[in-house]
């Protein structure tokens, strides 16, 4: 039932009095009118309990001293019903201060002590009815939230089902596109030379957006495992170059890459750290002009962290949307008409990784001027350790 259903219909309060005496009852009806309240009587609990479950009041007046079923037990056995929303239960008694505290420990919600004012009883519900209506609002939205989250599990679902499926018919086209670029069929002419890099290129580029998803994907359920091995910095540079390379070349962009510090290694996830770099070193080369310079250095800071920076002379980023870039799915331009390709996800997932290898990533950024994304990790990883309080000591030191 919805909240406005149980309050408001014909906007009157539905107020449950459960008094064996009848003058107790004529009183409180008396003062609180017809006006607001539409008001239903029990003399003992059992008539009380079968009234609540018919009518389920928005509120009750339970007397403390019931003959036979107390006041005490019909709270709990009300407490105890199933499928019934917050109904606030006020307990009246002229025994303070041991009733008291039993009746608030056993359920209600508020106690009065007999004789009461008729203002008293009026303001003393009303901040009753206030708290049932907050009450059923966060019971609401934790319902809705609930319901988000299963929202997002099955999107997600789908977005893993999607991608697997989308991945093998795509790589037969590049396995079957290679046969063909390799002659093994016969010599390409040039035209279909040019063609078939088309379907290659427009293949890996599909392969790897695929790939990001399905990484994503693994990362938010928790599932992504880190592997860890002794590498140099040296090699996976050298993978970046010859990944980047091409895309660079196709926009005149002066990729450099500057190891600050000769010999640095890790004992981390190489293939982990790899796929966080070439997302951010990808968006500098997408979000360059071109014939811009894109620099990309590893050093040594501090000890046992390495800082990766990551440096272009790109469109920039304006300083109120710096907060949500990291962000899944967000994008300065979500346009369908934008200029610049990707879903959006690219930066949320390096972000992930290098948590999850127990670093931090921090950006720094101008318009028109370009950005530099900071990357440190620790050099050796080491399950459920971050640097990132170091980290920020460290932003100083820099
Ligand atoms: N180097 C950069 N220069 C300017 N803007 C950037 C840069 N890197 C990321 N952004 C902004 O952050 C957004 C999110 O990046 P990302 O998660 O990689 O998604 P995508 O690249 O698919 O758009 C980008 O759409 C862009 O607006
Ligand atoms: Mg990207």
């Amino acid at each position: 039932m919805r909240l406005s259903e149980q309050v408001t219909k014909n906007n009157k309060t539905k107020l449950l009095i459960v008094d064996d005496s009848s003058n107790n009852r004529a009183a409180i009806s008396y003062w609180l009118g017809e006006d607001d309240y539409e008001i239903l009587h029990a003399v003992d609990g059992p008539s009380a309990l079968k009234i609540v479950e018919m009518f389920v009041p928005d509120i009750i007046l339970l007397d403390y001293n019931l003959p036979g079923i107390d006041g005490i037990e019909v709270c709990q056995r009300i407490r105890a019903m199933d499928n019934l929303p917050f109904v606030p239960i006020v307990m009246m008694s002229s025994h303070a201060p041991e009733a008291q505290v039993i009746a608030l420990e056993q359920g209600a919600d508020e106690f009065i002590i007999m004789p009461i004012q008729a203002t008293e009883l009026k303001s003393r519900l009303r901040a009753m009815l206030r708290l049932k209506e907050a009450v059923s609002r966060s019971l609401e939205l934790t319902k809705q939230n609930k319901k988000l989250q299963e929202l997002d599990k099955i999107k997600s679902n789908f977005i893993s089902k999607v991608s697997h499926e989308l991945k093998t018919p795509l790589q037969a086209i590049l396995g079957y596109t290679d046969i063909l670029r390799q002659g093994l069929q016969g010599e390409l002419n040039y035209p279909q030379r040019l063609m078939t890099k088309q379907i290659k290129d427009a293949g890996e580029q599909l392969l790897s957006m695929i790939n990001q998803l399905l990484d994503f994907e693994s990362i938010e359920k928790g599932t992504l495992q880190v592997m860890a091995e002794v590498f140099d910095i040296e090699n996976v540079f050298d993978y970046l170059q010859q990944v980047m390379a091409p895309y660079a070349l196709k926009k005149k962009i002066g990729l450099n890459f500057v190891l600050e510090n000769k010999g640095i290694q890790l004992q981390s996830d190489r293939n982990l750290l790899q796929k966080a770099l070439l997302n951010i070193i990808s968006n500098s080369i997408k979000f360059s002009k071109e014939g811009g310079k894109v620099y990309i250095t590893a050093r040594d800071v501090l000890d046992g962290v390495i800082e990766f920076k990551v440096k272009d002379e790109g469109v920039g980023i304006a300083k109120s949307n710096i907060a949500y870039i990291f962000e899944k799915f967000w994008q300065v331009d979500d346009s369908i008409t934008r200029n610049y390709g990707g879903i959006g996800i690219g930066l949320a997932l390096a972000k992930k990784i290098i948590t999850k290898l127990g670093g931090g990533i921090n950006v720094e950024s101008k318009p028109n001027a370009g950005s530099t994304f900071i990357i440190h990790i620790p050099k050796e990883y080491k399950e459920h350790e971050s640097i990132i309080p170091k980290d920020k000591l460290l932003q100083k030191a820099i």
